[in-house]
C-alpha cells in the first residue's frame, strides 16, 4: 500500500526508530529492498532522485513500485529525494508519489525558504508530503553535489519549519553521500542534533548515512575494485541519530557497493558467463542481505 510519508515518520517519531528510505533506480534494486522490508514486516520509503529519473523514466520506476505494493501489506512510500526541478517535483505529485523532497540547500535562507514553501503548498493540496533541507550535506553524487557541508543552524530550523510547514527536515551533521564520508575524521554533530530536536518538531532526517560496510569494500577489491579510503558512518552513531530524532535514514550507497561488488564477483570467477541474470540474482541477493541488516539497525522490523 502507497501512504504519505506523514503516516510512517508520525510512528516512527513516537515510538523512536527510523524508517529506511533506499534510492531505487531498477527493477533489482527495488525488489531487494521491498523484499528485505517485507520479509522483516517494515514500513519502507522507496526513492528516487532526478537522476534515478533521467536514467529509467519516470513511468517505468512508478510502476515497477506499484507492482511491488501489490505484492505486500507493508507500508511503503513513493519519495522524491532531492527535487531541485520545480518541474520534476510537479511530475511526481501528479503522477501519484506520495512525497517530494524539495532541496533548496544550495539556495541562500530566504530563497530556500519561499521554494520551500512554494512545494509545500503544491503537494498539501495533493495529499503529499514534503521533505526539506537546510544545511548541506557534502558529496558528489549524479545530480546531487555539494562542495563543503554546511551544518544546519538550530534557530534557523526552528524559523525554517515554522515558515515553510515542512512535514520532515533533513539536517547536516557532518554527513556526505557517497563512499567517502566525514573529510577531516569528524563525526555526526550529535550536540547539534540534540540542540535543533529541542526547537523543531517535525521529524528529522538524515542523509549521507551508509555504513560502507567494510566486507563490501573487501568483496569488491578482492575482484578488482579499488576505493581510496572509504568511510561511512558507524553503526554506533546512526544509534544515537535516532535516539535524538532522527526518523528517516537515507540509504544509496551501501545498496550500490552492494550490488556491484556481487557482480565484480561473478565476473571474475566465472568468465564465462553472459546471461546478465547470473550476475543480477547474486546481486539482488547481496542488496536485500544489506537492507535487511539496515532495516534492523533502524529498529523498524516488526513496525508494519
Ligand atoms: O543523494 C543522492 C543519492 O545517492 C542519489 O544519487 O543523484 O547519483 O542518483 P544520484
Ligand atoms: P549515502 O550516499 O550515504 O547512501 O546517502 C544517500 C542519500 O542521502 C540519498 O539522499
Ligand atoms: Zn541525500
Amino acid at each position: 500500500m502507497l501512504v504519505p510519508l506523514t503516516r510512517v515518520l508520525s510512528q516512527a517519531q513516537r515510538h523512536k526508530y527510523a524508517v529506511g528510505a533506499f534510492n531505487i533506480n531498477n527493477m533489482e534494486i527495488l525488489q531487494a529492498v521491498v523484499r528485505a522490508a517485507h520479509k522483516l514486516h517494515s514500513p519502507v520509503i522507496i526513492q528516487t532522485s532526478e537522476g534515478a529519473l533521467a536514467y529509467a523514466g519516470i513511468d517505468y520506476l512508478h510502476t515497477l513500485v506499484l507492482t511491488a505494493t501489490r505484492q505486500t501489506t507493508i507500508p511503503i512510500v513513493l519519495h522524491l529525494d532531492h527535487g531541485r526541478d520545480i518541474s520534476i517535483i510537479r511530475s511526481c505529485i501528479k503522477k501519484g508519489y506520495t512525497s517530494v523532497m524539495i532541496d533548496g540547500s544550495h539556495e541562500p535562507f530566504q530563497k530556500n525558504v519561499a521554494l520551500t514553501k512554494k512545494v509545500v503548498r503544491l503537494a498539501h493540496q495533493n495529499n503529499v508530503s514534503v521533505e526539506g533541507e537546510l544545511g548541506t550535506i557534502g558529496g558528489a553524487e549524479d545530480l546531487v553535489s555539494a562542495r563543503t557541508i554546511i551544518y544546519t543552524d538550530p534557530e534557523a530550523a526552528h524559523e525554517f519549519v515554522e515558515r515553510t510547514g515542512v512535514d520532515a527536515l533533513a539536517v547536516a551533521l557532518g554527513t556526505s553521500h557517497g563512499a567517502y564520508k566525514f573529510t577531516n575524521h569528524a563525526r555526526l554533530d550529535i550536540k547539534r542534533l540534540q540542540a535543533i530536536q529541542h526547537n523543531v518538531h517535525v521529524p528529522l532526517v538524515l542523509h549521507g548515512a551508509s555504513r560502507v560496510p567494510p566486507t563490501l569494500i573487501t568483496q569488491a577489491t578482492t575482484y578488482g575494485a579499488h576505493f581510496e579510503h572509504p568511510e561511512g558512518v558507524p553503526d554506533a552513531q546512526i544509534r544515537a541519530a535516532i535516539k535524538n530524532g532522527i526518523c528517516k535514514i537515507n540509504t544509496d550507497t551501501d545498496v550500490r557497493l552492494a550490488f556491484t561488488a556481487a557482480i565484480r564477483e561473478v565476473m571474475a570467477k566465472k568468465p564465462s558467463a553472459f546471461d546478465p541474470r547470473d550476475f543480477l540474482k547474486p546481486a539482488r541477493e547481496l542488496m536485500q542481505k544489506i537492507v535487511e541488516q539496515r532495516i534492523q539497525l533502524f529498529g523498524s522490523a516488526h513496525k508494519q
